[in-house]
């Protein structure tokens, strides 16, 4: 099976002696709540979804992934991946240990503070977002937090507390163990923030036509305002695995990551996490990961060019915009479809929130009747 990102998956869980040693220590420590990308964070980085990290970034890796789009040490990464310091918090200096908190204050972990450094955020957003825009989700984040970062190991004594989708939560270690178990060699993963529509089931069928199985990995973590929940999301993509997907190779579990809009650079970071999970090919479509009109409609494709295949992998599996052609009576794409796009069924996701708002159901040849039922349901409850 696919090896984890620098060859090793990473596990910040301490077993044995270490784990009392720690738990004995965490009351005494200085603390710092995380917040809900942190959290996903340092959950990901325990459970090695984010090897090699093994803890949050210090100065020279965060530098050398805005400049570089690499670790220090050369490895291809493109999101930084850090602790900010909070307002009001204890001072805290370099080489001492403090206690991750979560939302509750309960203590989830240990961190080793390497360093703590100033960051220029707007710098960080235009590396970053390519924009410093606050119109951009991504820059907003930026603004909520400080502009000192805290880096060095972590340790997790406790998992966050999950109440949603208990079922649907592998680590990579699980994920690895499942595609074993079902004599998959090739894994293609596929990321999602959305409902699945039918151009989201066209790239991963396609895809699926070339690989032993298809992990469909929507991400749960934080997003914005506006997209839709993923409880919701969760509910539609069941309808669809019970209908339409065979069971013997497909597999749904959640991605827990926070959302960057980062476009590119986070399409690359996407493909590197579900390295760790094991999937051996990564769809890459339309505007993967980008927000507004921040990027490019491709710019998520040619980033791959700017590495060689054996760093980052994972086989990214490109696609075109996708949409159903009534001329062809077929999905298809801007490549394999001669039509102009008179003939072609496509809805901005702005133009289908808001047939949803007035209790119009988007055509079959959009999405599957059962999920538009099923998010016309949530529309007309009026809690989006
Ligand atoms: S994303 O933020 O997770 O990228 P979304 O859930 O909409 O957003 O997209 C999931 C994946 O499907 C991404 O790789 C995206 O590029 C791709 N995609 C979405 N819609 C289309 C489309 N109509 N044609 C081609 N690719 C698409």
């Amino acid at each position: 099976m696919i090896k984890a990102h620098g060859g090793r998956l990473v596990n910040r869980i301490p077993e044995g002696k270490e784990r009392e040693t720690l738990e004995a220590l965490a009351p005494s420590l200085p603390t710092i709540r995380l917040n809900e990308r942190e959290l996903s964070d340092f959950e990901m980085i325990a459970v090695g979804a984010m090897s090699p990290l093994e803890g949050f970034m210090n100065r020279e890796d965060y530098l050398s992934v805005l400049d570089l789009k690499r670790l220090a040490k050369g490895l291809p990464w493109t999101i930084p991946v850090v602790l900010s310091w909070k307002e009001g918090g204890a001072e805290i200096g370099e080489g001492e240990k403090v206690a991750l908190l979560g939302p509750d204050d309960e203590i989830l972990g240990v961190m080793e503070i390497e360093e703590k450094y100033s960051v220029d955020k707007s710098q960080e957003a235009s590396k970053v977002l390519l924009t410093t825009d606050d119109a951009h989700p991504g820059v907003r984040y930026l603004d909520t937090i400080t502009d000192s970062y805290l880096g060095g190991p972590i340790h997790m004594l406790k998992r966050p507390g999950h109440h949603r989708f208990e079922n649907f939560r592998l680590d990579p270690r699980e994920t690895r163990v499942l595609f074993k178990a079902k004599g998959w060699d090739t894994v293609v993963a596929f990321q999602t923030r959305n409902p699945i529509h039918r151009a989201h089931e066209y790239l991963q069928k396609c895809a699926l036509e070339t690989v032993d199985g298809l992990l469909v990995h929507p991400l749960v973590g934080e997003t914005q305002k506006g997209d839709i929940p993923a409880e919701i999301r969760m509910d539609c993509y069941k309808v669809l695995f019970d209908n339409y997907y065979p069971s013997t190779r497909t597999a749904l579990s959640i991605f827990p990551a926070a959302m960057r809009y980062a476009g590119p650079r986070e399409a690359v970071f996407h493909a590197l996490l579900r390295k760790n999970y094991g999937c051996s090919h990564f769809i890459v479509g339309r505007d993967h990961a980008g927000v507004g009109n921040y990027y490019g409609t491709y710019d998520a494709h040619y980033i791959f060019r700017e590495f060689d295949r054996y760093e980052i992998d994972i086989t990214p599996m490109f696609f075109d915009h996708s949409f159903f052609c009534k001329k062809c009576g077929n999905m298809a794409s801007q490549k394999t479809c001669p039509h102009g796009s008179e003939d072609h069924v496509f809805l901005s996701g702005t133009k289908v929130r808001a047939m949803l708002a007035e209790g119009t159901k988007p055509p079959a040849e959009f999405t599957r009747p059962e999920v538009a039922d099923l998010l016309m349901k949530f529309y007309q409850s009026g809690k989006e």
